[in-house]
Formats: C-alpha cells, structure tokens, sequence
C-alpha cells in the first residue's frame, strides 16, 4: 500500500504532533513487557515543547491576554525557550528569555536564531543547583511588571495541558490494544499531567509513573540536590504535578539514563537527550516487573542533536 504523504501545510505551525512511535528491539531484556517509545524530536524544534508552546499562545490569544504588539516572557532551561521562540518567530511576537549558561549552548543558540532576546543568569560550575531555577523566576518575575508583556510562567500554566493532552490522544489511536503504564520525567510535570489526564479520559487504565533524577528526588523524598539531566529535576515540587493524575514516583540514577541515551542511538536507531535515556531505564524497569504480554510507553522527549558539545555525546 502507498504510504499518504502529509498535504502542503500553511504554516510551520501545522508541523507540530502527530510524531511516531516504536517498540523497542534491542535494549529490552527477555521476558520483559514491550516498551514503545513515542518519538517527540520529530517535532518541528526537536522536542515535545512545541505542543507546550503552541498551547499556551493560542489559548492566551484565544483570551484575548495576548494581542499583537505585546511581547511573551519566558524563563527556561531551553526546550520550551526554543519552541516558545519558535512559534513566536511564526506568529510575529517579540520573544524575551531569562536563561542560563548551566543548558546546553545548542539551545540558548536556537532561541537566538529564532530571534529571542537572552538573559543568562550565571550557573556555579553549568551544574542545575537547586537553587537555579528559583533565580531565573524571581528575574522573570521582576521583568513581568513592564508594559506590555505576556509572561507564559510554564510551571503555572495549565494552558500547556492541552498541547500534552494531544500525545495522549494519538497514544489512544497508536496502541489501541491498551497500554499498562504510561511514565516519564517530570520537569513542570505538564507532559505527564496532560497525558494522564487524556488517557483517563479516553478510558484507559494505565498507570502513570513519574521519574525524577536520583540526586534530585525532591516529590519522593523532599530533598533537593545536584544534578546534570535537562529538563527533569528542577529542585522543587512543580505545581502542576496533581496526586490525583499519578500512581507512583520512582527516582532514577541519570549516569544509566546516559548510558542509555548513548545505547539508544547505537542500538535502536533513537538519537534523544539524556531525559529520554532516564524515562527508557524506568520503562524497561516497569516492563520487567510486568512482563510479557503488557505494553509499557514513553516518550523520546528530545533530539540529540540538542547535545551534540555537552557530556553527552561531545565527549
Ligand atoms: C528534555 C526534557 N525532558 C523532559 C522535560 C520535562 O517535561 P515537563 O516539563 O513537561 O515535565 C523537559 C522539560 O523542560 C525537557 O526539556
């Protein structure tokens, strides 16, 4: 059967989702569950944040809290900075970032050659302290009092929910033979919660695991610390993570999750960030503990591409 090529799109903006997913080959032990990945990078900047950023845009445009003219403000680690930059490079919004040089460079890159204007708040030694994230919001924060600004403040934006519901929808279309355990990183925990929550609503019974880095287990065990995983880990509690749309927390070693990411392209083809590598390490501990004849998923979160100098792969 000829495979449908996708029609001439309007806009970039129509590039974001629908994204593939496969089952794992090679990096599954025997007798475990199959561990289907959904493959967020071929979104249009590489990661799933541009369903984030997409959502929440035009839902506050659909408010009328963003108008033309006005200018959006983010603090970011860079995912959601490249996507949100992204879409408002399309959309024509002046786009400011409050950022640090503890993310990888590819990404503070990325929002400039978008057109974002960068604030880098300085990092002790680029490592995710647990007290960086909390400055980059208090400069947000400060920046948000001048005029005309829209201010995405992503931890507390359940706009984004709606973008992640859409995994969750194409998840309910891609497996339609159910699915046991839905899991990943939580960063704002927008991904996870807007997924549960789809998946619920579409009737399945899956359970959701949240991973958070080992040295950084703030939901399991209230304790911040150091870490080096973009994205997840962000020294606090996030505010969108609802106990009512998780079943479990469960803390992951990231120097397996890097191990992984780099077993991942060699072995399956799938060339992700280190988030990815930690969400496959709890998936295929989830499939063990399930066995044959369950489906567990997870998202490919990110490119590699986004980490081509860091430890990661430059190394
Ligand atoms: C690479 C990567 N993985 C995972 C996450 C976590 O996603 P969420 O913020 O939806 O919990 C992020 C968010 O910044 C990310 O950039």
């Amino acid at each position: 059967m000829p495979q449908q090529l996708s029609p001439i799109r309007t806009s970039t903006l129509h590039t974001i989702g629908r994204t593939p997913i496969v089952k794992l080959r090679r990096v599954v032990p025997a007798n475990s569950a199959d561990v289907l990945v959904k493959l967020e990078y071929f979104n249009p900047t590489g990661s799933y944040k541009d369903r984030m950023a997409l959502a929440m845009i035009e839902e506050a445009e659909m408010r009328g809290d963003l108008r033309p003219g006005m200018t959006v403000l983010e603090y970011t680690g860079g995912s959601t900075g490249s996507s949100l930059a992204f879409v408002c490079a399309v959309k024509g919004y002046p786009f400011k970032v409050v950022s640090s040089d503890a993310f990888a460079q590819e990404k503070l890159n990325t929002m400039r050659a978008f057109g974002a204007e960068l604030e880098i708040i300085p990092s002790r030694g680029g490592q995710i302290t647990a007290d960086l994230i909390p400055s980059l919001i208090a400069r947000a924060k400060e920046l948000a009092q001048e005029e005309n600004i829209y201010f995405t403040d992503q931890f507390h934006n359940r706009d984004s929910l709606k973008g992640y519901a859409k995994i969750g929808l194409e998840l309910l279309l891609q497996v339609p033979d159910g699915i046991d355990a839905f899991c990943g990183g939580v960063g704002t925990a927008g991904m996870l919660m807007g997924v549960s929550e789809a998946l619920h609503d579409g009737g399945s019974q899956s359970r959701v695991i949240a991973f958070e880095p080992a040295t950084s287990a703030v939901i399991s065990t209230g304790t911040p610390g150091s870490h080096h995983v973009e994205g997840i880990g962000v020294g606090f509690r996030p505010p969108l993570l609802d106990a009512d749309l998780y079943d479990e927390v469960r803390a992951i070693d990231e120097g397996q999750g890097r191990k992984m990411a780099r077993r991942l392209a060699r072995e399956e083809g799938i060339f992700a960030g280190t988030s990815t590598g930690v969400n496959v390490i709890g998936a295929i501990q989830l499939a063990q503990e399930l066995g044959p004849g369950h489906t567990v998923v997870t998202v490919a979160s990110d490119s590699g591409l986004k980490y081509l100098t860091g430890e990661l792969y430059g190394g």
